[in-house]
């Protein structure tokens, strides 16, 4: 089934089938993928935020659409994936995403009835067998209890109990970003065989190939959480729903990844066609970066965006200097070529979105920011020349001055410093740029909120695996590793850590294994505070870069201090227990310098 057909078969199902019940539901267009009057949401990133004041009871949906039942596919963007993106089969920048509402009509049981026809239906929907379903529901906690009116909504489709996985809020609790309506989940899990992957117990706790999510078949919005980060109890409850348009093409098209889809095929295509003879050994993962990166370059530009060193410019920017270093360096394609492949990802999209039709508007701003990062690249390559090269240096010890005075990206510098035979120490430049940015950019990093200051559910979980994994490390690798850095964003952590030789892939399987085993076990994650003496004496580990009061407060994870799995000096914030992590797995093992490792990993 294409793309277009599934797209249109979820509409229908909505505005036309339903008809035959009095529950039509009226289609609602795509919203810009740049939020109006939205504090903390830089992006667009799913179907229900252009509903969040109906869904607060601000606004009427009566009288600005005609009914209190909506459906739409809209257009999104998310960011906190860019690392994994290219490498990931299923992550991007840009998706579209499907969707039904509820604003307070309809509840729980109709939601999941229809997710179930539409799912199951042979003639009007997508014919997939419910014998493979896998739908997961909220197991409770102390906000929410269990979900049981969703569990019996599953049941009385014929889903029987023991294939209604219950999940603690890291998996069933959605909300669109810090602050905002949410509220627990159900997500239908595809089971796709054994030829996918291995059987797991619980389906839906690790990114198992074999068990697709293809649809948050309903976040039922109870609360809404303020800005003080208090859960407020919304007056009524409305369901919204979300699943991935490149998703469901993975399912329905009998595909491997989103990039096989027909919504990507022929732009991988066009791509692969320009690759160059001396293109470097990772292209696959080059090649999906740029047909990813250059859709959602394209897709923000005729929002009437511009690069820039701001807010959503910014990401627009970082995004095409990104295609430009993977096609230059990776794929050895000429930078003139880069716009070539528009065409490609116009076509696929001016059916449904028309306003795309804008070739040589976009390729306009394509070559007007290629044209400055060349000379950006130029400079910078002169200046490391000039100051290096020629004076016989082979280390580069401080890249932020290249950052600094050439305002170069780290993959530039990097680059760069190979191509002219340097070696680099990026070990300080991470932190460098993060306060420079920090001073510089005070508006931008407040909305990428990140680090310590984020309190979001998945930086929350993050944290507690940075503990997880840093403990597992020493127990691989012995008691001398220890933390060098670390970095999290709401999708990923990063940890820099102290070690001569590269992880070989056992020792990378057995941390995994260890931090995952430790999820599995369920321990409790508890605080203590002390003053700083007594607290070296447990035995905490603790960062040697940072500096410390008089008090400080330890985490420690099992049933006491002295007991402990893990314990490590830490400000927080950390889940309650183990288990909230659900999974965990490592993307990249990778060197930062000299006897330091880098680890990037996902929950
Ligand atoms: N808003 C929900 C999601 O994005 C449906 O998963």
């Amino acid at each position: 089934m294409t793309s277009t057909e599934i797209r249109k078969r979820f509409l229908e199902y909505f505005v036309k089938i339903l008809a035959r019940e009095n529950m039509e539901h009226v289609e609602v267009p795509s919203s810009s993928l740049i939020p109006e009057n939205h504090p903390t949401l830089l992006f667009t990133n799913s179907g229900m935020v252009q509903f969040t004041p109906y869904f607060l009871g601000e606004k009427n949906p009566v009288s600005d659409f005609g009914s209190k039942r909506l459906c739409s596919a809209q257009k999104c963007i998310r960011t906190g994936d860019l690392d994994i993106v290219g490498i990931s089969k299923y992550h991007h920048t840009y998706f579209e995403m499907l969707g039904n509402w509820s604003i307070g009509d309809y509840g729980k049981k109709e939601a999941v009835r229809f997710s179930f026809e539409l799912l199951t239906n042979k003639d009007y929907g997508f014919g997939l067998d419910p014998s493979r379903f896998y739908p997961t529901v909220f197991a409770g906690n102390e906000d929410a209890p269990e979900d049981s009116e969703t569990i019996e909504a599953w049941k009385s489709v014929g889903i029987p109990e023991n294939r209604i996985p219950k999940l603690p809020a890291s998996e069933n609790w959605w909300a669109p970003g810090p602050v905002g309506p949410c509220g627990p989940c159900t997500e239908v899990i595809y089971d796709r065989g054994e030829d996918f992957g291995p059987e797991e117990s619980v389906p839906g706790l690790t990114d198992n190939p074999r068990y697709l999510e293809i649809w948050n078949a309903g976040v039922f919005m109870q609360f809404n959480r303020n800005e003080a980060g208090e859960l407020v109890p919304l007056a009524k409850m409305s369901v919204d729903t979300g699943s991935g348009l490149e998703r469901l093409s993975v399912l329905l098209q009998n595909v491997d990844s989103n990039y096989e889809t027909d919504l990507f095929r022929p732009i991988i295509e066009k791509i692969v066609s320009l690759v160059g003879e001396k293109s470097s050994g990772e292209t696959k993962k080059s090649v999906q970066r740029v047909a990813d990166h250059i859709r959602a370059s394209t897709f923000l530009i005729i929002e009437g965006l511009y690069p820039s060193n701001k807010d959503q410019g910014y990401v627009l920017r970082r995004l095409i200097r990104r295609v430009f270093d993977e096609c230059v360096w990776k794929l050895d394609i000429d930078s003139s070529k880069i716009i070539e492949i528009i065409p490609t990802v116009i076509e696929i999209n001016k059916e449904r979105y028309p306003e795309i039709d804008k070739l040589d508007f976009i390729t306009g701003v394509f070559k007007t920011e290629i044209d400055q990062y060349k000379l950006a690249t130029d400079r910078t390559r002169s200046f490391i020349i000039k100051n290096y090269v020629k004076k016989g240096v082979k280390d580069i010890i401080n890249p932020f001055d290249i950052y600094q005075s050439q305002g170069a990206s780290r993959d530039l510098i990097e680059n760069l410093a190979i191509e002219q035979g340097i070696s680099i120490d990026f070990s300080n430049f991470d932190s460098d740029v993060a306060s420079h940015q920090d001073k510089s950019r005070s508006n931008m990093s407040q909305r990428f909120k990140g680090g310590l200051g984020d309190h979001s559910i998945e930086t929350t979980k993050l944290h507690t695996a940075t503990h997880l994994l840093h403990q597992a490390l020493r127990e691989v690798l012995g008691d001398l590793v220890h933390q060098m850095g670390s970095n999290i964003t709401s999708e990923r952590l990063r940890f820099d850590f102290s070690n001569d030789t590269k992880m070989t892939d056992d020792e990378v399987k057995k941390v995994e294994e260890i931090v995952n085993q430790k999820i599995k076990e369920a321990l409790p994650v508890n605080k203590v505070v002390m003053l700083k003496a007594d607290a070296e004496k447990t035995g905490a580990l603790h960062f040697f870069g940072d500096k410390y009061g008089d008090e400080v407060s330890i985490y420690f994870i099992g049933d006491s201090i002295e007991n402990a799995w893990s314990k490590e000096f830490c400000g927080g914030p950390h889940v309650t227990n183990t288990s909230e992590l659900g999974s965990f797995k490592i993307i990249k093992e990778e060197a930062v310098s000299k006897g330091v490792r880098r680890i990037k990993a996902l929950c």
